[in-house]
């Protein structure tokens, strides 16, 4: 079950709401690109490769929809809805990217005509979520190098299924682990504020029997300082050239308390999350949020913060180079030092 497709018959893009879950797994449809895009930005798609497969689609069907009868009308048209995708969420470099091969696959065909540069970005659509698939499994089969038999894991946010087309990155790694036979126990952090860890991943832990606990953030440092843990494994939104990690809010206080603990932390990315025209963390945007999503927090009925409270709301933070242990790619596992490691996997995983 792919967390978002496309159906050509109607044309529409059919994804998962995972705003509903766990409660409910609900589908919904969305037929302008206008519906995608506030779909992004209320989080019913999130995590870093689903929002670039959502965008793509998204492009897609904006060329579908559009009026227009020229190569130039039609590219007019597609630079307002990619304006449109690329404004929801500043910091997953795959937004920007998927935009991009879309983009490219209409200028490809230009000469052609407006007809086949809206078949050719369907197409293209396709096939970057196809891909996005097989990508992960590839990670998940090297990262899985890195998981022995009985280890006791951190995850934070969610990086599986539900962030991706299918299959995850990070949480891809500890179920290629869980398929192999291996016996993995899963801290799982409930990642504050839009607990997507205790939402989502354990949602996703519990389809696939692998075992798991659930901590509040704060308590990764417990386990990590008494030896209970093997490793971290994260994701990110966008990775700087010279390795710094953009993920999700808490990961930069995990990954310190592993270093100090001597426990290795692995980002799993797609090469697409990389972004080599960023020389460092200091200049990836970060999002920030509204903070209602810090206030709204009720325990039993009751409100959690007094009237009239602010709040701030990052929704990412970076994580220095130095506290990463090693890159897992689709093209392998990267060590440091790593700008020359992530530009040449960078190279070798998109020639293009
Ligand atoms: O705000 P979210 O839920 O979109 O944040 C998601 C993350 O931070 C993930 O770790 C990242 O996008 C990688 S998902 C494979």
């Amino acid at each position: 079950m792919r967390t978002i497709t496309w159906d050509p018959e109607i044309p529409v893009i059919r994804m998962i709401d995972q705003r509903l879950l766990p409660e409910e797994l609900v589908f919904i449809d969305l037929h302008t690109p206008e519906a995608v895009a506030s779909a992004i930005r209320q989080m019913s798609i999130r995590g870093a490769p689903a929002i670039g497969a959502a965008a793509a689609y998204g492009l897609a069907l904006a060329g579908i929809q559009s009026i227009a009868q020229t190569s130039q009308a039609l590219m007019r048209d597609l630079e307002t809805a990619a304006e449109l995708l690329q404004a929801t969420r500043p910091t997953a470099k795959n937004l920007s990217w998927a935009l991009n091969r879309l983009r490219k696959s209409a200028l490809d065909s230009f000469e052609d005509g407006p007809e086949t540069m809206r078949q050719r970005m369907v197409e293209e659509a396709q096939l970057l979520a196809d891909e996005d698939v097989e990508i992960n499994q590839r990670i998940g089969e090297y990262g899985s190098s890195l998981i022995q038999d009985g280890d006791q894991v951190i995850h934070h946010c969610n990086t599986g299924a539900l962030a991706t087309v299918d299959y995850g990155t990070a949480l891809g790694v500890i179920r290629t682990a869980h398929e192999q036979g291996k016996r993995v126990h899963v801290l799982v952090d409930e990642t504050r504020p839009r607990l997507q860890g205790s939402r989502l991943t354990a949602w996703e832990l519990s389809q696939y029997g692998i075992p798991y606990e659930i901590i509040s953030d704060n308590a990764a440092g417990y386990f990590l300082a008494r030896g209970l843990v093997s490793a971290v494994f994260v994701g990110a939104d966008r990775v700087a050239a010279n390795g710094d990690v953009a993920n999700k809010i808490g990961t930069y206080m995990l990954a310190l308390a592993a270093k100090d603990n001597h426990v290795p932390l692995y980002c799993a990315v797609p090469t697409s999350t990389v972004d080599l025209e960023v020389s460092s963390g200091a200049d990836i945007p970060i999002e920030e949020r509204d903070p209602s999503e810090v206030l709204g927090l009720q325990i039993a009925g009751r409100i959690t913060a007094p009237e009239g409270s602010s709040a701030r709301n990052p929704a990412f933070d970076i994580t220095p180079n130095r506290l990463i242990t090693s890159f897992i790619t689709e093209v392998g596992i990267l060590p440091p030092p790593y700008t020359d490691t992530l530009a040449n996997a960078v190279r070798k995983a998109q020639p293009r």
